[in-house]
């Protein structure tokens, strides 16, 4: 079995796939408005190209695979690529990060193209407020994907919530009690102020993650061990950068998370853009160009070589660059929050 290991003696087994920069919602913590400037077609990966990337990555060591954006299940061919993904020898795990809204009717074809688990955006549990959050969705969708990616054995479940001081600040706990009747885990997102293509939007929706878990567990809920385990942030300790918590005979857990608390020294993963470059770090600029080589039509191990350079670019400790766009929608080729 091969191993990908870094310069820092870090074991990389997880690659972040954005297989577009696309999005059918325009989350106001995201994009502006108006969406962002969108790459042409023609700089995108095929799916073909995408499969490939991940299976000569998966012979070098990589073993988990999540999809992203965008919004991953607005791009063509995504059942195509699950697809693939799943069969693709060393690949065990194959999830994916979305807004929920096309899962009504992609659950089960998902599931059946062989992926595992998804995490599910959800920052409100009332509608009117969730059209002002996302600007064109409706909450309903997001609720029946839910229910459908619990039916057809999508699980387990996951759901984020960016919290934003003023506007579902006061929601938490509602949300956080989903976790009592569902085997779900909820996990709170503090809000990262950035800087997106010229669209400043400041920090006045920040709220410090720590406040919000002292709200929780000023409702009766304990910390819990974590469901590290299932985690695919863990390190090889078992360790994720998020702490969790549970209600008294709830059937799920709740989980905080914030940028800061980011530990570099357990970092598992590398990144790949909708565009085809490899990012080694979140939070730096370094980027390794797939694409180009690829449509040159080099052979596997070039591929492969290239895969290796940019673990071995991975910097032991991310430079902070909050100045940077960090939304998976807005700019897939730069840093993305989701994760
Ligand atoms: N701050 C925090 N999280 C963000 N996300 C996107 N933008 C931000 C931001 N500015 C995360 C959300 C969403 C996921 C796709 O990316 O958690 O669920
Ligand atoms: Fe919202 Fe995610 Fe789309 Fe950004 S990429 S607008 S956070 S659904």
């Amino acid at each position: 079995m091969t191993r990908l290991v870094d310069s820092f003696q870090r074991e990389i087994t997880y690659l972040r796939v954005s297989v577009t920069d696309k999005c059918n919602l325009r989350c106001i913590y995201c994009m502006p408005e108006e969406g962002v400037g969108l790459k042409s077609h023609s700089d995108i990966l095929r799916i073909e190209e995408l499969a490939r990337i991940v299976r000569i990555a998966s012979q070098l060591g990589i073993t988990h695979v999540r999809l992203t954006g965008g919004e991953p299940l607005v791009r063509q061919g995504i059942l195509t690529l699950v697809c693939f993904l799943s069969e693709t020898p060393g690949i065990s795990d194959v999830s994916m990060t979305t807004n929920g809204v096309l899962l009504p009717g992609l659950a089960r074809p998902l599931r059946e193209a062989g992926l595992h688990r998804v995490n599910v955006s959800l920052d409100t549990l009332q509608p009117e407020r969730f059209k002002k959050i996302t600007r064109r969705g409706h909450l309903r969708s997001v609720l029946d994907g839910l229910k459908a990616i619990e039916d057809v054995g999508l699980s387990p479940v996951k759901i984020n919530t960016v919290v934003l001081k003023g506007i579902n600040h006061a929601e938490v706990e509602d949300i956080a009690m989903l976790t009592k009747e569902n085997p779900w885990t909820v996990r709170f997102i503090e809000f990262m102020p950035f800087w997106n293509n010229g669209w400043q939007f400041g920090n006045r929706y920040v709220v410090p993650i720590h406040e919000i878990r002292d709200k929780i567990m000023a409702q009766g809920a304990y910390p819990v061990e974590s469901d590290a385990g299932r985690d695919d942030r863990k390190d090889k300790s078992g360790r994720g950068p998020a702490s969790y918590v549970k209600f008294p005979g709830a059937k799920g857990s709740i989980g905080f998370i914030s940028m800061k608390d980011h530990i570099c020294s357990s970092c598992n993963r590398i990144r790949l853009t909708a565009d085809g470059f490899l990012l080694p770090c979140l939070l730096s600029d370094i980027s390794v160009d797939l694409r180009t080589p690829l449509r040159e039509g080099v052979k596997d191990d070039v591929i492969a070589g290239l895969i290796r350079k940019a673990v071995s670019l991975k910097p032991e400790n991310g430079q902070v660059a909050q100045t940077r766009a960090t939304c998976p929608g807005a700019n897939p080729s730069l840093s993305k929050i989701g994760g």
